[in-house]
């Protein structure tokens, strides 16, 4: 199963780890002034992410960014900077406890991405309560989206709308939020969902070649599986590149809160399709339809995305399968330090260039905005990665 063409690509360096974290810190210290009371938009525009409120469902991600900027802060006896650093996430932890009291668009499945890296990584670096208590709220949200018939958790739109009647497969990682929420609160009615939708979203998300539907319909009166489509894929039978990696990551969360041994087995097969459909500089395209030489943009989000699900699955393998995955890790995560990874702040204001959120095709159904450029999921989860390969590290998720 291990793919020897892989042996051949360098791995990054513990120095290059560092110099790529205290870079990230740097950064995101330097912009703490712009993004405190605001957060960063989804995806910089030519490598500037502007300013705008608590809205939208990626605003976690930088609340997250400061969150691992302030453990790193703190590891490495940088007091001020660690200072500056939880002010500014309790800030933010203040207006996620606004935006869930308000129900300011918060009709969506996104709870998880807006929630964990930030009020519950709050609460488990400081112990916030407001931190704990609105992400408990989030939770008790969330579960409003689940459908007791289909048993899964809906993602976008009314949720009396057939059209709207189907899950998506970024979900995997909006559930650690429940499972938390049932440790936290002894309520064990979050965990019950989780677990519902991560067997429906397994036995219908992954294809028999183990490539991944982006969303998958049901039947709404029965419930049963109707067909996939594709939202920000290329077309319908490909493998949105994105939605791979988050199944990776997904598969890694589903087997650490349900043990079950088949999930290993499919987050295998998951991860060495994504692998298979590398290009040669390891920097994927947004779509793992394309390879190679084909002129389209890049993903660069989904390297890091991948790599934080092998690294958080090798806690869970034999000592003797540990060592490919974090290999592989270390190698995606060179190829996007070395190809990708702001190195002069001037350049911009985020952390990980050539990513891409949502690039229209004449087979999917998405708007074009943010393509080729940083996106904040990448710049955290490019963190998350450099963090894990650094330490031990607790999750947010
Ligand atoms: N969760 C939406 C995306 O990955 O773009």
């Amino acid at each position: 199963m291990e793919r020897t063409e892989f042996k051949e690509y360098p791995e990054i360096s513990d120095s290059e780890l560092e110099a790529a974290m205290q870079f990230a810190v740097g950064s995101v210290v330097k912009n703490l002034g712009t993004f405190t009371d605001k957060f960063q938009k989804a995806y910089s525009e030519n490598g500037f992410y502007q300013p705008i409120e608590n809205n939208y469902w990626t605003t976690g991600f930088w609340t997250g960014e400061i969150w691992l900027a302030y453990e790193y802060a703190k590891d490495h006896g940088m007091a001020k900077e660690a200072e500056a650093l939880r002010h500014a996430g309790e800030v933010q932890i203040a207006s996620f406890m606004d935006r869930i009291v308000n129900k300011i668009e918060v009709d969506h499945h996104d709870m998880g991405f807006l929630y964990s890296p930030s009020c519950v990584a709050g609460y488990k670096l400081t112990g916030s309560q407001m931190g704990r208590e609105a992400a408990v709220k989030a939770a008790d949200q969330l579960i409003t989206r689940f459908h007791p018939i289909g048993e899964f958790i809906q993602a976008w739109g009314a949720m009396d709308a057939p059209e709207n009647y189907r899950l998506i497969i970024d979900c995997f990682l909006n559930l650690p939020l429940l499972y938390w929420a049932s440790e936290e609160t002894g309520d064990m009615k979050y965990r019950d969902i989780a677990e519902k939708h991560i067997h429906t979203a397994v036995a219908n998300v992954i294809r028999e070649d183990y490539s991944t539907w982006h969303t998958f319909f049901f039947d709404m009166k029965t419930g049963a599986p109707d067909h996939g489509a594709t939202c920000q894929g290329y077309r319908d039978g490909s493998a949105w590149t994105r939605g791979q990696a988050w199944g990776i990551y997904g598969m890694a969360l589903a087997y650490r809160y349900t043990e079950k041994e088949e999930y290993i087995d499919i987050f295998k097969n998951v991860t060495e399709y994504f692998l298979s459909h590398m290009p040669k500089d390891l920097i994927p395209y947004w779509d793992l339809e394309f390879t190679s030489g084909d002129e389209q943009p890049r993903d660069s989000s989904s390297a890091s995305i991948a790599a934080c699900g092998m690294l958080e699955m090798v806690k869970y393998l034999p000592e003797n399968e540990r060592g490919y995955y974090i290999r592989v890790a270390k190698q995606l995560l060179k190829a996007v330090y070395d190809k990708c990874a702001v190195k002069d702040y001037k350049e911009s204001n985020g952390l990980v260039l050539h990513s891409t959120y949502s690039n229209h095709s004449p087979y999917n159904t998405c708007n074009h905005y943010g393509v080729d450029e940083c996106n904040s999921w990448g710049d955290y989860f490019y963190m998350e990665a450099l963090t894990r390969l650094m330490k031990d590290w607790n999750p947010y998720w």
